[in-house]
């Protein structure tokens, strides 16, 4: 051994090496976690379909598909054999200047399912990063212009949209957000259509049309100095599961039309059939200039994000001024064991009765999620795609409810992962689980009322 001993390291500060830590671990800092409350790790050894299998011999149903990144189950095989298979060849090399067979096939694969008009596509890392990719290309797209005065961005309340600064900016007030305020941009905030918050006395269509107002006449008093709108279409979803009317959606995109603003779509939860469609933005006819995907892209294998575009958007980065041109890229962009598993997935898509699958998901979401109207603790039961939650009444509403761990806890025990959003549980099982199973975790959750509540 070499390091310096105690009295020496005295004044070296963070140099000092390791020495007389022999033995202690290095331990891994969980996200979203806080070791102090939450302090029993759960080992998962291997998993296959919708089951975690644990090291101490159990079985966990994981019906939130590990934060909403599983599409085909656990352990699918032709995803892992596309990527085993790409490794082989090539697993990853410089972006910028280069391209290769599985970035060029992804982009094809996706144009196929895409709305015709979007038609580039800029990779990145995860959905924090397809964001940050979105609202930098919105601002410089009127700089590139000669509109540098259009930067502003809009966002909604009850928005999430990552974990970066950026993302955070736009992402609405929130536990995740409050120390960091100082590094948040400022944004304009308009109300999102949460229709079961609305104020008392007022009716759907009032509060809708009260929404589209405010959007609307921020929109006429300050284009001038707004880039774009970002918003999740149809579902906000770490925000409590709220499920919004198509007509918002309409309306924003008439709104960003008419006032030059970008409409970016985060569907970085919502892509790949989570609400039915390929995409939620098919469900209400809306093309939006600018769309971000990650999550379920790579069939929950692989981080990537990926930013779409339309034409209008990315001409203005074509242009001899070197300035124009977007000075951004991060290390594993374009990724070519992620884009392996992406096109494994895509192929899925193609080859399976996948839309099959989620209808039969949003079937009995359906039929279950009726039958919640009994139980007096239940405010609102709602539901998009394969997507269904239950909304609980509770004074301390919001995502520190001191019902999120104890129903936690008691899903846990009975062998089912389920994050209920504070007040809110909510189901988004992998596309391959059992009418049986799916049963399952709903009788679950009645048990839940009855006996935790
Ligand atoms: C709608 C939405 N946008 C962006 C993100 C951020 O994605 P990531 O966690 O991959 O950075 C999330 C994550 O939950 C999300 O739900």
């Amino acid at each position: 051994m070499t390091g310096l001993g105690a009295e020496e390291s005295r004044g070296v500060g963070l140099l000092r090496s390791n020495d007389g830590h022999l033995g202690a671990s290095l331990k891994i800092w969980h996200p979203f976690t806080n070791s102090a409350l939450e302090p029993d790790l759960i080992f998962v050894e291997r998993a296959e379909g919708v089951w975690l299998h644990t090291r101490d011999g159990r079985k966990i149903l994981d019906a939130v598909s590990s934060w909403w990144v599983n599409l085909h189950g656990h352990g699918n095989w032709r995803i892992a054999a596309a990527i085993a298979e790409q490794a082989r060849k090539m697993e990853h090399v410089i972006l910028a200047g280069f391209t290769h067979e599985p970035a060029e096939k992804l982009a094809k694969g996706l144009q196929r399912w895409l709305a015709r008009e979007l038609t580039h596509l800029f990779f990145s890392d995860d959905g924090s990063t397809a964001i940050e990719v979105a609202l930098k290309l919105g601002v410089q797209y009127f700089s590139n212009l000669g509109r540098p005065e259009k930067r502003e961005i809009v966002a909604l309340e009850h928005g999430y949209h990552g974990d970066t600064a950026g993302a955070m900016s736009v992402s609405d007030d929130s536990p995740f957000t409050a120390p960091f305020r100082s590094m948040r941009y400022v944004v304009h905030r308009v109300p999102s259509a949460y229709l079961y918050r609305r104020p008392a006395g007022t009716t759907k269509e009032e509060y809708l049309d009260f929404c589209v107002k405010r959007l609307e006449s921020l929109l006429e008093e300050k284009s001038a100095s707004i880039a774009c709108l970002i918003l999740e279409p149809l579902l906000q979803g770490a925000g409590g599961m709220i499920v919004y009317p198509a007509e918002y959606l309409r309306a924003a995109r008439e709104l960003c039309t008419r006032h030059d603003v970008l409409l970016i779509a985060d569907e970085v939860l919502t892509g790949f059939g989570r609400t039915g469609k390929m995409f939620a933005c098919d469900l209400a006819g809306v093309v939006p200039d600018l769309m971000c995907l990650s999550k379920g892209i790579t069939g929950g294998f692989l981080p990537m994000g990926v930013t779409v575009c339309t034409d209008r958007v990315e001409q203005a980065f074509r242009s001899e001024n070197p300035m124009h041109t977007f000075y951004h890229g991060h290390s594993y962009t374009g990724n070519a064991l992620a884009c392996a598993a992406a096109n494994a997935s895509l192929q899925i898509f193609e080859d399976e009765a996948v839309f099959d699958r989620i209808a039969g998901i949003a079937k009995i979401h359906g039929e279950r999620l009726s039958r919640f109207a009994e139980y007096a603790v239940v405010g609102e039961a709602r539901q998009i795609g394969t997507i269904g939650a239950i909304e609980l009444k509770a004074e301390d509403a919001g995502y520190l409810s001191a019902m999120r761990p104890k129903l936690y806890q008691f899903f846990l025990e009975r062998g089912v992962l389920l994050r209920p959003l504070g007040n809110v549980v909510y189901v988004l099982p992998p596309y391959v689980i059992s009418a049986e199973e799916l049963h399952w975790v709903y009788d679950v959750i009645e048990e839940a009322l009855e006996t935790v509540m």
